[in-house]
């Protein structure tokens, strides 16, 4: 990462750090921890990241950092969903570690043209080796391969494979807020080689299509607090915009 990009990260995230933290991760520390724990601590979970790990290439912003705000995102929003459902600890522990799964694997084909479809292929390739049903799999292929935005999406064949697709998807979405300005946009601005003045001229573009991303929330507690992820992202968006205009427009 060049001067000029990395300086502009590091006053992205002063800029973000002036903004409030979405009311999702507030109201929700204790699964977001619960989900954490599974993260870092689950056996499988650690393998499967060291498996998946040198798959993930940082440049175009969907590398490990982003797979792991999205799988602990992801088992996050399937304990919040399952409150009240009474199911077995040992049973919501396991699709919890099921979204984990989704969530590491997501972008394993970030660079394919449909990434999605590729990406659930792959999965049933390597998950063959951790101790999964043939269900499970199924879930976790079927989750990856709709997780795709603007696209249209395959219903599950169960009520918990469609809250794992759901979950991984609304994870996946809850990165297009401050994520983007934060972490992903520079390492796309440094793998497509772009001057500021050429992130200018893009920018508007993009923030147009990231408010759309509201419209397409699937599960009942994003559609409750992902507008304001989204949202706040755009504020932090808009302050860098101006950032940018005033200290790289071409005069
Ligand atoms: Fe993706
Ligand atoms: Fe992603």
């Amino acid at each position: 990462m060049n001067e000029v990009i990395w300086k502009l990260q590091r006053e992205a995230q002063r800029i973000a750090s002036k903004h409030p933290l979405p009311e999702f991760y507030s109201r929700f520390k204790a699964p977001l921890a619960a989900a954490k724990k599974i993260f870092y601590k689950h056996p499988g979970a650690v393998r499967l990241r060291g498996m998946a790990a040198p798959d993930y290439k940082e440049a175009l912003g969907h590398g490990i950092f982003h797979c792991t705000r999205v799988s602990i995102d992801c088992a996050a929003l399937i304990l919040i969903e399952t409150d009240g459902d009474r199911m077995k600890p040992v049973a919501l522990q396991r699709l919890m570690v099921i979204g984990i799964y989704s969530g590491i694997l997501h972008d394993i084909c970030r660079d394919e043209q449909n990434h999605g479809e590729c990406g659930a292929e792959k999965a049933k390739t390597i998950l063959p080796a951790f101790s999964l049903s043939k269900n499970e799999i199924a879930c976790i292929s079927n989750a990856i391969r709709n997780h795709e935005a603007f696209a249209p999406s395959a219903v599950a064949g169960s009520q918990w494979a469609q809250l794992v697709s759901d979950c991984l998807y609304d994870a996946d979405k809850f990165r297009w807020g401050a994520d983007i300005f934060m972490h992903m946009i520079w390492h796309m601005m440094d793998y497509q080689a772009l001057s500021p003045q050429e992130l200018i001229e893009k920018f508007p573009w993009g923030m147009s299509g990231t408010v759309r991303i509201i419209e397409t929330f699937r599960t009942p507690t994003s559609r409750q607090f992902g507008p304001e992820i989204i949202e706040n992202g755009m504020e932090i968006g808009k302050e860098i915009y101006r950032y940018l205009l005033q200290h790289y427009r071409e005069s």
